[in-house]
């Protein structure tokens, strides 16, 4: 019997996790999740197998545990790349819970690192953020645009775990990562079956218009109508959650081919800036609605306008997306209307 090739994915139920994992089987490997269920729900893995037909194997560990993950990772020698996303990634909770945000996603890091040299993995595809550009020079950022100092204990820990990463394959010869800097994920998966699950109160955009449309929250607040944009709102560059997807099997696949071992830098966005107004009039025309929203104070700590260069991830990966905003928005809505608040 032929055996596909074995990837590890921490985080795997994850948002953006998920969706790789269905995009892995796929194109024929063999996902394994480590994820401790913290900020995503065990029934995922049940979607993922509804998606797929396929069930992947799944252990519930803390990837700060050094000895459980060790325990998970020598099971999987032959694995040929490691995909971290298990990370904390809410900038308000990140200033609250400093402690907790350094220690879990750099520890988790190091973790991970150590585990991948135990046992002879070489490529790592990380999940870090457009936030390492801070407020950038320019609206349009390349991999050169310059990093800026963090403002959020959760942006600081994104610029530590990429030099983390960067030293790692300059002391080891046989390692080699990607550093995915994500812009804004929205939508989900077309057949409504995975999807974001934020906890509480959404902090993004997304799932906040979200659940305004389906009455969960009372009004949405767009954050500042006098930034120095065409609309007066921030810009983001806002991507489809399964073009994201796609990115990681395709990072994976660059590693593997170019034996790859060093540290390469890639902008996952559509090259492509949207205001927060043009999102709402989007939203509600795609999905033939009326949201309620007003306009409200400035957020502390939002960039006026960014949006990715993605020419690298086009030349080196071979990549671009493949949805428009239009699917993006309609898909998170049909997520939304599928689950339980
Ligand atoms: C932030 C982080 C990013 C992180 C991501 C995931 C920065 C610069 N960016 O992205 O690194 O990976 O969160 O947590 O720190 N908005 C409203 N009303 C709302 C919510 C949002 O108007 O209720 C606006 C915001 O002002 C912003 C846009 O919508 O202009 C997107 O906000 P959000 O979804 O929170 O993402 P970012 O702040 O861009």
């Amino acid at each position: 019997m032929m055996h596909s090739k074995t990837v590890l994915v921490t985080g795997g139920a994850g948002y953006i996790g998920s969706h790789t994992v269905v995009e892995l089987i796929n194109a024929g490997y063999n996902p394994i999740i480590l994820d401790d269920f913290r900020n995503s729900k065990s029934w995922i893995i049940d979607r993922i197998a509804q998606i797929t037909k396929v069930t992947p194997t799944c252990h519930q560990v803390d990837c700060q545990d050094e000895g459980a993950v060790m325990e998970v990772v020598k099971n999987y020698p032959n694995a040929i790349g490691l995909i971290h996303f298990a990370a904390d990634k809410a900038v308000g909770e990140s200033i609250q819970k400093p402690v907790q945000y350094y220690q879990n996603n750099i520890g988790s890091l190091c973790v991970i690192l150590k585990a991948m040299k135990s046992f002879g993995i070489k490529h790592l595809v990380f999940s870090s953020s457009c936030t390492v550009y801070g407020e950038a020079d320019t609206a349009v950022v390349t991999e050169e645009s310059p990093v800026k100092a963090a403002t959020s204990p959760y942006g600081d820990t994104k610029i530590t775990c990429e030099k983390i990463i960067r030293y790692n394959s300059n002391a080891h010869d046989n390692f080699g990562a990607t550093l995915l800097r994500y812009f804004n994920p929205i939508g989900a998966h077309p057949s409504g079956l995975i999807g974001e699950l934020p906890q509480g109160v959404p902090n993004n955009l997304m799932p906040y218009i979200t659940q305004t449309a389906k009455g969960i929250r009372e009004k949405l607040t767009v954050f500042g109508s006098d930034y120095n944009t065409p609309d007066g709102t921030n810009i983001r560059d806002y991507i489809h959650v399964m073009d994201l997807a796609k990115a990681h099997v395709k990072a994976l696949q660059f590693l593997n081919n170019t034996a790859c071992k060093e540290s390469v830098t890639i902008n996952l966005g559509t090259g492509k800036g949207t205001s927060v107004l043009e999102i709402i009039n989007a939203f509600e025309n795609v999905n033939q609605l009326k949201l309620n929203y007003e306009i409200g104070p400035r957020r502390v700590g939002d960039v006026e306008q960014i949006y990715a260069n993605s020419e690298r991830a086009k030349k080196l990966l071979g990549w671009t997306c493949e949805y428009s905003l239009n699917e993006a928005l309609k898909h998170s809505w049909e997520w939304e209307k599928g689950i339980d608040n």
